[in-house]
């Protein structure tokens, strides 16, 4: 397996080795590992990401591959006026399942349907987000720990592209309220990262509203700058791996009448739920 970089950061592989002790060090040392213009069946593309841990299938259930619920489908495509997947997820900061007690070590993608004008996404990288904190607010954010829940904080209207996909009554009453560190080590690297302070985190545990919202407001202006940031574009057949525990991203709109489908496989990391 051959790999190049990619840009600022994240790694692409000529081929999938058949070491997957390879694959599982690229992917921790470039963050975003892609592998392109590859032709896979959903069981080959499910049997891939299960060496990178246990898949969880996503909350909305109404999208899952009819053969494969740890599949969900992205997708504007209408069939019939019905929609085939999910649209428009995604498209604000955040990292995924950290609205979950434990959250999603990897996700990937993989892309069927490319649109002619936009759909990358957008990486930032929370390694170097942390590494370029001043000492003073790395002391400060040391033992604080986050209120993490389903949704956006910077968007919470129901009917905007930017909320984070709506969920129906039955679906509401499976997300709860869970605690993650602002400042996280990396359950494989060891590594001191900022965690999730875009998207699902909405308080600080003993901190006053008003305060931790604005000290949340201001790690997420800090870990989104553009220096921090790769912007990934995609080819039909890519699959691409990220790194949910160093790394924020979001999807970048596309035209709605721009065929785009991709599909998605989260895994968790280790623990109990
Ligand atoms: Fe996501």
């Amino acid at each position: 397996m051959r790999l190049t970089k990619l840009g600022g950061f994240g790694l692409q592989a000529d081929a999938i080795s058949p070491d997957f002790r390879e694959v599982w060090d690229a992917f921790f040392a470039g963050q975003i590992l892609v592998f392109r213009n590859l032709q896979l069946k959903a069981a080959q593309f499910l049997e891939f990401a299960r060496q990178f841990g246990r898949p969880e299938p996503h909350v909305i259930d109404q999208f899952h591959h009819p053969e494969h619920a740890d599949i969900l489908i992205l997708s504007n495509v209408k069939k019939d006026g019905a929609p085939t997947g999910l649209a428009d997820a995604g498209t604000y900061f955040h990292t995924d399942y950290s609205y979950l007690e434990v959250p999603a070590r990897a996700t990937l993608l993989y892309s069927i349907q490319v649109p002619s004008k936009g759909g990358d996404t957008l990486f930032a990288n929370q390694y170097a987000a942390y590494d370029a904190l001043p000492g003073t607010m790395k002391h400060k954010l040391e033992s604080l720990v986050a209120l993490h829940h389903y949704g956006n904080r910077d968007d919470l209207d129901k009917g905007s592209r930017t909320v984070a996909s709506v969920l129906s009554e039955e679906q509401e009453k499976k997300v709860t309220w869970v605690r993650h560190p602002v400042v996280r080590r990396h359950p494989v690297t060891g590594r001191k990262a900022l965690y999730a302070v875009s998207g699902s985190s909405f308080g600080i545990e003993g901190m006053p509203q008003d305060e931790a919202i604005d000290l949340l407001d201001e790690l997420r202006d800090h870990a989104t700058q553009e220096k921090y940031q790769y912007r990934l574009k995609y080819g039909v057949g890519d699959v691409v791996i990220w790194d949910n525990a160093s790394l924020l991203h979001a999807a970048t709109l596309t035209e709605p009448d721009d065929p785009r489908t991709l599909w998605r496989i989260t895994v968790k990391e280790e623990g109990k739920s």
